[in-house]
């Protein structure tokens, strides 16, 4: 007797892990079309938004069932969602990788598979997918390059030290955000770019990086992180060691209730939108499925907040 309670509390137990544990599937009893998403992380506030955004669309049409799954920042568990996709047969199929090289070959797997592949965010080392969507980040890197040149002096005449802290590099909005920028900036013979480390887009490392650069570098004038959790990781290095008021913090992603709001309290000086991609991602997944062509690179708007416009909605970035 004890034993069967015992093990039926076992079984109870065991499903509603592996029900927790599991996907989050869009309510459909009889959906057209199955679509799956693989979403490299959800650990920064960004993909959390990305998530909302995506699974309301899908859920405002009958036509969708939508599952959801998170490789928690692992690139095998990645893989290993899009075989299960590729199994299942799924109709399409999203996906936001965790980096380039470890997710390019399980792509071409499904394109070859006769699936539709539609890459967001960040991309893979192959055409093989239907379409790419996402910001464009050397656009924005340079654009992040103007702002802080301008920052330091203005073209021809800035000075200072710029310390930059990079997200994942084996991903390709890092390399592009680091590129597009020094591309602007290295035409600034008074301004040097120090630092470059990769903090993975983690505020907590980007903390950790900081407290050591700040130990090394006593004049840093400008900090440019890659996203928006590391530039306030770096700004509150910074301010432990009180010297949050001689550096402006750049970053990148521009959430309301994050990049915004920090720009807003004077934390950030400035952050650049990097808008979610999802809606954009299922709407294309939805023409595709529907015998539309659809374009092979959508890349999305950009907009500066700084104090002065964040409460005017930023400025677009042409
Ligand atoms: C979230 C994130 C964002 C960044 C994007 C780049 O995981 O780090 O902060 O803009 O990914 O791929």
């Amino acid at each position: 007797m004890n034993n069967t309670r015992q093990r039926y509390g076992l079984t109870l137990i065991l499903l509603s892990a592996a029900a927790l544990a599991g996907c989050k599937d869009s309510e459909s009893a009889k959906a057209k079309y199955t679509i799956g998403f693989s979403q490299c992380t959800v650990k920064e506030p960004w993909r959390v938004l990305f998530n909302e955004r995506l699974e309301s669309a899908a859920r405002q049409n009958p036509d969708v069932k939508l599952t959801t799954l998170d490789a928690d920042d692992k690139t095998e568990e990645q893989v290993a969602q899009m075989k299960t996709f590729i199994r299942q047969r799924v109709d399409a199929i999203l996906i936001s990788p965790k980096e380039s090289a470890g997710l390019t070959r399980v792509v071409e797997e499904a394109t070859d598979a006769g699936i539709p592949v539609i890459v967001l965010d960040r991309n893979v080392n192959t055409e093989k997918y239907a379409s790419f969507i996402g910001g464009d980040n050397k656009a924005i890197g340079a654009a992040a390059g103007r702002y802080v040149v301008e920052q330091l002096g203005g073209a021809g005449q800035a000075k200072g030290i710029v310390y930059e802290i990079c997200g994942g590099l084996a991903s390709t909005p890092a390399q592009e955000r680091r590129d597009g920028f020094h591309e602007v900036v290295e035409k600034e013979a008074g301004i040097q770019i120090v630092g470059g480390l990769d903090g993975d887009w983690k505020k907590d490392s980007a903390q950790t990086i900081m407290q050591d650069a700040l130990k090394t570098n006593p004049n840093i004038d400008v900090v440019y992180a890659h996203n928006d959790p590391m530039a306030h990781g770096a700004y509150l290095a910074a301010k432990a060691a009180d010297r949050a008021g001689q550096i402006k913090f750049v970053g990148i992603d521009g959430n309301p209730d994050e990049g915004q709001r920090w720009v807003r309290t004077g934390e950030l000086t400035a952050t650049f939108l990097y808008p979610t991609p999802g809606e954009k991602g299922l709407e294309v997944a939805l023409d595709i499925l529907a015998g539309k062509d659809v374009e092979k690179h959508i890349s999305l708007p950009t907009r500066l907040f700084t104090k002065d416009n964040v409460a005017d909605g930023g400025e677009l970035i042409e």
